[in-house]
């Protein structure tokens, strides 16, 4: 058990990491990989529960801690995140090797609200990596399939080599009845015989249900505000359209007010919010 009293709380790494053992390394797309870890003591490792839609804060010891989304649902056998290179601590994190050493804080933030949308269709709109917050909630939804009614995930990147987790969305194509991938390519490169245009262009080549329907939306903010401009002109309320916000974050547990955003802390409010809630935050995204 952590030797810091008071660092477990309902199974949650509060203020000091675990170490954790990178167990693999995939690449996933060009500055993307994604890391398969596990907690090494084995006793918080068994307590460790985190709900789709929460975020860790993950520690590369010599270069510092950031927050990084969970793509992995509880339904999954493996736990892993998937991280872009964008500053220091990413980079030292990319050049890991399997058997090295992390830390891990969390599970923190709210999760997404699964009961409220049970019975709707359900939208993923992504961009890009925006794809990585939102696997554990496709997940979920897949493994309770019955629960909902059309289950759609669009998704745009620069070229085909650009498209998040495409082995794991064709693999879901193939094996659950009535899910629906649309994909799309900005530039279309050699090879390429699918969709080219931006990723609103997919909502009504993949005739979009509105009634009865939520959408997840995340991507960069260019991206975002067409989507969900597009999505409020065909109908949906703002209180259907979901998203998650990065925030740059310390403590992740509502006490450094680093992830502050009008009245709202990121990091124990959200990420998760509705765009009727990111709305009044008078901030972009
Ligand atoms: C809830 C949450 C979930 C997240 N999930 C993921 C995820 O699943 N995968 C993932 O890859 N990332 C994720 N992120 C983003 C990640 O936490 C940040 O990119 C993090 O800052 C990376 O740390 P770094 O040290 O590598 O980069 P940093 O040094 O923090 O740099 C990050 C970016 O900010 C810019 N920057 C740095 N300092 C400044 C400055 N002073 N002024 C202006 N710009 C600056 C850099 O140029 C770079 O583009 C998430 C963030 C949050 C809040
Ligand atoms: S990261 Fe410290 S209050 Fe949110």
């Amino acid at each position: 058990m952590s030797a810091i009293a008071g660092n477990i709380q309902d199974g949650r790494i509060i203020t000091i990491p675990e170490v954790a053992t990178v167990e693999e390394i995939r690449d996933e797309i060009r500055e993307v990989k994604t890391f398969y870890l596990s907690i090494d003591d084995r006793d918080i490792w068994s307590q460790f529960k985190w709900k789709s839609g929460q975020f860790i804060m993950l520690t590369v010891f010599g270069a510092g801690e950031f927050a990084v989304s969970l793509p992995a649902a509880p339904e999954d056998d493996r736990f892993h995140i998937t991280v872009r290179t964008v500053g220091k601590v990413t980079s030292a994190l990319h050049a890991l090797k399997p058997g090295d050493k992390v830390g891990i804080r969390g599970p923190f933030g709210n999760g997404f609200p699964f009961e409220e949308i049970k019975g709707k269709n359900v939208i993923y709109v992504a961009g890009g990596i925006g794809l990585i917050p939102l696997r554990s909630s496709i997940v979920h939804v897949l493994q309770k399939k019955n629960d909902f009614e059309r289950v759609l995930v669009l998704l745009g990147a620069r070229t085909a080599e650009d498209h998040m987790y495409k082995e794991t969305l064709a693999q879901w194509q193939k094996g659950v009845a009535g899910f629906e991938c649309h994909l799309t390519v900005d530039v279309a490169t050699l090879g390429w015989t699918g969709e080219v245009g931006f990723v609103h262009t997919l909502l009504d080549k993949a005739k979009i249900p509105i009634e009865n329907t939520v959408a997840f939306v995340c991507g960069p903010p260019v991206m975002f505000n067409t989507v969900i401009g597009e999505l409020m002109k065909r109908g949906l309320s703002d209180e259907h359209i979901f998203s998650t916000l990065e925030r740059h974050m310390k403590c992740g547990v509502g006490k450094c007010q680093h992830c502050a955003v009008g009245r709202t802390l990121v990091c124990t409010d959200g990420p998760v919010y509705t765009f009727r809630q990111i709305k009044t935050l008078g901030e972009e995204i």
